[in-house]
């Protein structure tokens, strides 16, 4: 699209493109119904871009151009929230709610039942919007309920928060409250990375999601997937609300992000059982995000959804603590009022935490793919949510420190977003009188080398790169299946080959010979004959697959293939200077200078030319996407649904190197729906905009031209 050449047309067209894109992210980031391709919404956004890049007067701070974060700042600003930010009474158990619903009716004088707008309590931090005139000016976070911090710029980086909301007549002021969080989906996601990057993981979604909006550099915001869910008034100019079912549907018609509202003329055995059959097909993957607040006819049913809420809690896409039950009505929550810091309108009944109590045998010292020394507690098993445990990290010895973990102390541990065992804290009050402090010994505990910290890194690592821990797994990356693909080699084979002193290096496992794997124990001649095999074949691979499996610090998936399509060759990516590196599209100086230094290495350069001598090749990639394949798919639009026979990564691989584009959203401009068995709401998508559906057999034939 060429950029308008006058200012008068380009603000035209600036107003249309923001349109569109806000449109696009509500669909995507708040009702998770994608109406774009990825392509197409890039291409939207790249036009914006451009013209903003050619009349810089034209950027305004509600721009989806401004999402992306800005330079970093010394302190957030300090401000005063109009109205307090209160927080609710709370108890653990549903019984209380009873009491609250009695204690509510006798203010009220009130003999009926009272209704009550129920919805989860999200476990995230508190914020508050302000819109004046319907545009995003501030976001404070809670502070002391008094005075918060504006953390505006780090809240515009969250896309399903509008910076401009989609009301024709936008009141004066609208001060919203909500929660911010983290997915579970994203927080395992950002941990990974964390971990890849060597840096902290964090403990919790709720951590991670608070130490997101607190960063002074909001670009590292963006990075991040934060979320939000508004549920409650601030103080509010030129609109009247009735109720909060009234308030909170009003926020969506805004495209404010809510949990949304089950519809109100179903019984709540039929809400219930409706629910969780959607909670359970999107939890997998399928259908649409359910309304999750219901108003309540009194305590019974009050009490009947905390159970419910309880019960499908792990289906969830995020993590709550409870539920809060408000007072539908606001003129009686105005009769109701506060008592001390507390709304007598409404109360959060919180959930047991899925915790248990049990002791620490031993520290054990785990060694990762990059040296990175990680201590873990080996505890006494002990269940938790149904779950067996017996080991939870202790990340790094800052965290040891902090919460003064020692071996045979009894802790409570709690499985943090209800995956991954944590230790909550120590009961010191069982601690033996003869414990000590622990500290993580500066000594790899596999080959004994000295282990250092890298400046601004809080993880010890050990130093010898040819420690058989980091050996051991750099070898099971290597051969992991988005890598070199070598099936046969599990785990516990390639440990029992490290121990033998069969293979030592990436390019040994190519020098494997059928004398010496029959020789080891329980190793048939079908089974040694199949990991041979399965060698042989990991020898005809891609560029970005090798670049991958040499794991390298930092470069992941992704960078692999942008270094691939940069560089053409192993041997230009070798010899690349930090400068060259520098110029590829999406890698930073941290990136580049791993790399750099990974090259400089005479053993990784020889263990690359070792493996192509022993007959690892890869097809030259010639132009990005076209290298592997024909142009039989050329500017083909494909969404890929359903079970197929080959892994859905692959297909899309397949389709991509035959120069098809693959997007997650069926549209009308997609061309094709690849459906494999068991598809389900993309194939019905294709078939209502009448797109074309191709089935394996079809999809082969279109392939072979
Ligand atoms: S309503 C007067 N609704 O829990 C406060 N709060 O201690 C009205 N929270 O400060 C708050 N989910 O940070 C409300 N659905 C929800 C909530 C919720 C989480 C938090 C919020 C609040 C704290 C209460």
């Amino acid at each position: 699209m060429p950029v308008p050449k006058d200012q008068a047309s380009a603000l035209k067209k600036l107003e249309t493109l923001k349109t569109e894109i806000r449109h696009h992210d509500h669909q995507y980031y708040v009702l998770d119904r994608p109406s774009i391709s990825d392509q197409d919404y890039d291409r939207l956004f790249q036009e914006l871009l451009d013209i903003e890049q050619a009349f810089p007067a034209l950027v305004t701070p509600d721009s989806p151009s401004q999402r992306v974060g800005g330079a970093p700042i010394d302190a957030f600003e300090k401000a005063p929230h109009r109205q307090p930010m209160l927080s609710l009474s709370n108890s653990y158990s549903p019984e209380d709610i009873g009491a609250f619903d009695e204690r509510v009716r006798k203010v009220l004088e009130r003999s009926g039942e009272v209704t009550y707008f129920c919805e989860p309590k999200f476990d995230g931090l508190a914020i508050e919007l302000i819109y004046e005139d319907g545009v995003l000016t501030g976001a404070l976070t809670r502070g002391d309920g008094t005075v918060g911090e504006n953390v505006i710029s780090n809240v515009r980086t969250i896309r399903s928060i509008p910076q401009k909301l989609s009301l024709k007549n936008p009141p004066a002021l609208l001060e919203v409250r909500g929660e911010i969080l983290m997915f579970k989906k994203d927080f395992a996601a950002l941990n990974e990375a964390q971990q890849e990057a060597g840096t902290v993981p964090f403990a919790n979604p709720r951590n991670a999601a608070a130490g997101s909006i607190r960063q002074l550099d909001s670009r590292i915001t963006a990075s991040r997937t934060l979320r939000m869910f508004a549920y409650a008034p601030g103080v509010i100019e030129g609109e009247i609300f009735k109720s909060q079912e009234e308030f909170e549907t009003y926020l969506a018609k805004a495209h404010l992000p809510t949990v949304g509202i089950a519809p109100k003329d179903e019984s709540f055995e039929d809400f219930a059982a409706r629910s969780e059959k959607a909670l359970k097909a999107f939890a997998s993957g399928k259908g649409e995000p359910v309304a999750l607040a219901r108003l309540c006819k009194g305590a019974d049913e009050a009490i009947q959804y905390y159970h419910f809420i309880e019960k499908v809690r792990k289906l969830l896409p995020f993590d709550i603590d409870g539920i809060v039950c408000k007072v539908d009505n606001y003129r009686l929550q105005q009769e109701l009022g506060f008592v001390a810091r507390s709304p007598r309108w409404a109360t959060a009944a919180k959930f047991q935490p899925e915790q248990g109590e049990t002791v620490i045998r031993e520290i054990a010292i785990q060694v990762g793919r990059t040296g990175a020394l990680t201590p873990v507690a080996i505890m006494e098993p002990v269940k938790v949510g149904g779950v067996t445990i017996t080991n939870a990290t202790l990340h790094n010895q800052d965290e040891i420190d902090r919460k003064d973990i020692r071996v045979g102390d009894t802790v409570v541990i709690q499985r943090a977003g209800d995956v991954i065992p944590e230790v909550v804290r120590v009961i010191e009050a069982k601690r033996s009188k003869s414990s000590v402090p622990y500290k993580i010994p500066h000594k790899c505990p596999i080959c004994s080398s000295p282990a250092s910290k890298e400046e601004d890194e809080a993880v010890l690592r050990c130093t010898n790169i040819l420690c058989p821990a980091i050996v051991k797994e750099s070898l099971k990356h290597f051969v992991a299946r988005r890598a070199m693909n070598i099936e046969r080699l599990g785990d516990k084979m390639i440990e029992t080959l490290v121990d033998e002193g069969l293979v030592g290096s990436f390019s040994d496992l190519y020098r494997l010979t059928f004398d010496q794997l029959i020789a080891l124990e329980r190793q048939g001649e079908k089974s040694v004959s199949n990991i041979l095999e399965s060698i042989e074949n990991s020898k005809s691979t891609t560029l970005p697959r090798l670049i991958f499996a040499l794991g390298i610090r930092f470069v992941g998936e992704t960078t692999a293939k942008t270094l691939a399509s940069h560089f053409g060759t192993i041997e230009k990516l070798e010899a690349a200077s930090l400068e060259d590196l520098l110029a590829v599209k999406d890698v930073g100086p941290r990136v580049a200078e791993s790399i750099a230094k990974a090259f400089k290495n005479k053993t990784l350069r020889k263990e690359v030319a070792d493996l192509q001598k022993l007959g690892v090749h890869y097809e030259e990639v010639k132009k990005k996407t076209k290298a592997l394949g024909s142009t039989a798919l050329e500017g083909k639009k494909f969404v890929v649904t359903g079970t197929l026979p080959i892994p859905r990564d692959d297909v899309k691989d397949l389709i991509e190197a035959n120069g098809g584009v693959v997007s997650g959203s069926v549209s009308k401009k997609t061309d094709y729906v690849l459906a494999g068995e068991e598809a389900g709401s993309k194939l019905d998508k294709a078939t209502e905009l009448g797109v074309a559906i191709l089935d394996w057999d079809g999809f082969q034939a279109l392939l072979n031209g």
